[in-house]
């Protein structure tokens, strides 16, 4: 996708005295206190504000934090934790305005922080009176919200129309330029790895990448479906029965391409849903009436383990078990293990797929961590996230 990129203008020094406004996405998980318990979104978020200063630009930063009620700021929704936070990162002081869509006093080499946008009568519905206003506060309209990509809000979408200039921050771009690595034009084989609890929420994912994937690995509850699908029994597994149909069909429309969804042949089962419950391995067509699927079996986690070790491309979102209990953690973590030592382009993705990189401590050996949860779920739909598609009709414009 074409679009106008941030780090150009600032090459070919287009943005010393300009007024900036970046849309980034701080909407960082808090405590009850309000304390930032994960700080990756704003970490990433550097780049683009240093990019910014260093270019002689004077930049306004704005983000959504939750999803507050529009016209009726509550202290919780406020984004001076993320201002203390950005303040200690680039050891600077980052003052907050609140109020800010009719005016704002910033300078060349200043930094300010704009109050959750979110407050802003008009944000979520994409209310042209407000975009306009907010594009008359600056030259240079920065996207570097891909994990907002996905909504087309007035900070995401409206103020791209009317700024006078639209473009992509660095995180937008390496985002985009990431999935088209594996998406659009992968290195083959291109094993994608989706797993979750329902097939429901992740379908229309599946179809897109049974379209295009060699390999599409399913984990989780989704993969129960796809047993059933195959005719082996699941005991009191969690899993959508009605869906069974569909999931044939995704197996036949791999299959019709010489294609595979591969089948756990062995399981990790338990009588409980409960860290204690012991587990017992079994082939997958001895499943038990009683029985509950928690993880892939040892013999099915190891042919997966050399399946993403010969694969040119790796797509990942989702653990293939109950990460979060000991005994039926093994499968995800042979999967992250053969991810971090395969040779392939990877590309993980989503809250769970996070936490199980961070558990295993493999986030340098990832290609790339995407910072989209619902955004990166729709580019892998296949999806045209409006944030992007705006900036890209403004740079054919
Ligand atoms: C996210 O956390 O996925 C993004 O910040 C988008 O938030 P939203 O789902 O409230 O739009």
């Amino acid at each position: 996708m074409n679009v106008l990129r941030f780090s150009d203008l600032c090459a070919q020094g287009q943005v010393a005295g300009r007024r900036v406004f970046i849309r980034a996405d701080l909407n960082v998980p808090q405590d009850e206190q309000g304390r930032i318990t994960e700080d990756t979104r704003i970490r990433a978020s550097l780049p683009c504000i240093r990019l910014a200063l260093d270019a002689g630009a004077a930049v306004m930063v704005t983000s959504h934090l939750g999803r507050p009620t529009e016209g009726a700021f509550k202290p919780q929704d406020s984004l001076a934790p993320v201002a203390q936070r950005l303040s200690e990162l680039l050891g600077r002081p980052v003052p907050l305005q609140a109020d800010w869509v009719d005016g704002v006093d910033v300078q060349p080499g200043q930094l300010v922080l704009l109050e959750n946008c979110r407050v802003n009568k008009g944000e979520k519905k994409n209310a042209p009176e407000l975009a306009r206003k907010m594009a008359a506060l600056c030259d240079i309209y920065v996207n570097d919200a891909f994990g907002t990509a996905h909504r087309a809000e007035a900070t995401t979408y409206g103020i791209a129309e009317y700024a006078p200039v639209a473009c992509a921050g660095p995180l937008l771009a390496a985002e985009i330029d990431a999935i088209g690595k594996a998406l659009a034009h992968p290195k083959r084989p291109l094993v994608a790895i989706v797993a979750g609890s329902k097939v429901s929420t992740k379908l229309t994912i599946l179809q897109s990448l049974a379209r295009n994937v060699d390999r599409l690995v399913v984990g989780g509850g989704i993969a129960n479906t796809f047993l059933l699908a195959a005719g082996l029994p699941i005991g009191k597994s969690l899993a959508e029965a009605d869906l069974v149909g569909e999931a044939r069909a995704v197996m036949e429309a791999m299959a019709a391409r010489g294609a595979e969804v591969p089948i756990p042949t062995d399981v990790v089962t338990a009588k409980a849903f409960a860290a204690d419950a012991p587990a017992t391995i079994k082939a997958a067509g001895d499943v038990a009436a009683d029985d509950l699927i928690l993880d892939i079996g040892p013999d099915t986690a190891r042919w997966l383990a050399d399946q993403l070790l010969a694969a040119g491309t790796i797509v990942w979102n989702g653990p293939v078990g109950v990460f979060e209990f000991e005994a039926f953690s093994h499968g995800t973590e042979a999967i992250a293990r053969a991810i971090a030592r395969s040779d392939a382009f990877s590309i993980a993705g989503g809250g769970d797929t996070l936490a199980a990189i961070a558990k295993y401590g493999i986030e340098q050996d990832v290609g790339y961590i995407s910072t989209g949860g619902g955004a990166f779920l729709e580019m892998l739909e296949g999806k045209t996230l409006p944030a992007l598609e705006i900036l890209a009709r403004r740079a054919a414009a």
